[in-house]
């Protein structure tokens, strides 16, 4: 992180395996940096206070809420939205079983829903139905698709 105009910093994030470059408060989420300056929309803003998950994105392959981490902060370290984990056409193992398993409804949480269980997947925390719960607990679906999102993470798992 670098100073350039006063009150802006130069911040260099890789996002989704792009470096892009942007002039910043130091203020910004990496939330708003992501949509308003970016333009990767698929990040949701929900509550905008750390309570419903729907912006969970992964830092340096940790999953991370952007709505509480200054863009700022993360300069320099790897970034993975929604919008990184399909190869081309091809969905993401994940992805893939929410539509099969049919986890998402109105599908607002989805994207915070698959980024947290990409993450726990790889974390080993898939383990049982009552540990899918408990590790996807930080993400709130308003819609109540509970039960077809652990199913999907199982059947994502089993698959890996
Ligand atoms: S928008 Fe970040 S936790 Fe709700
Ligand atoms: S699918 Fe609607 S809030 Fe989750």
């Amino acid at each position: 992180m670098a100073a350039s105009a006063p009150g802006v910093v130069k911040v260099a994030l890789e996002v989704n395996g792009k470096t892009r470059t942007l002039s910043l408060d130091p203020r910004v989420t990496l939330l708003d940096a992501l949509r308003e300056r970016l333009d990767l929309t698929g990040t949701k803003k929900g509550c905008d206070r750390g309570q419903c998950g729907a912006c969970t994105v992964h830092v340096d392959g940790r999953r991370v809420l952007s709505c509480l981490t200054l863009a700022a902060g993360v300069s320099g370290k790897a970034v993975t939205t929604v919008e990184g984990l399909a190869n081309g056409d091809r969905l993401h193992p994940v992805q893939r079983a929410f539509v099969e398993c049919d986890g998402l409804q109105c599908g607002f949480c989805t994207p915070g829903q698959v980024m947290s269980a990409v993450a726990l997947i790889e974390e080993g925390h898939a383990g049982s139905e009552a540990e899918i719960r408990e590790h996807m607990s930080g993400n709130i679906c308003r819609c109540g698709a509970y039960q077809q999102i652990v199913q999907a993470v199982r059947t994502a798992k089993e698959a890996a």
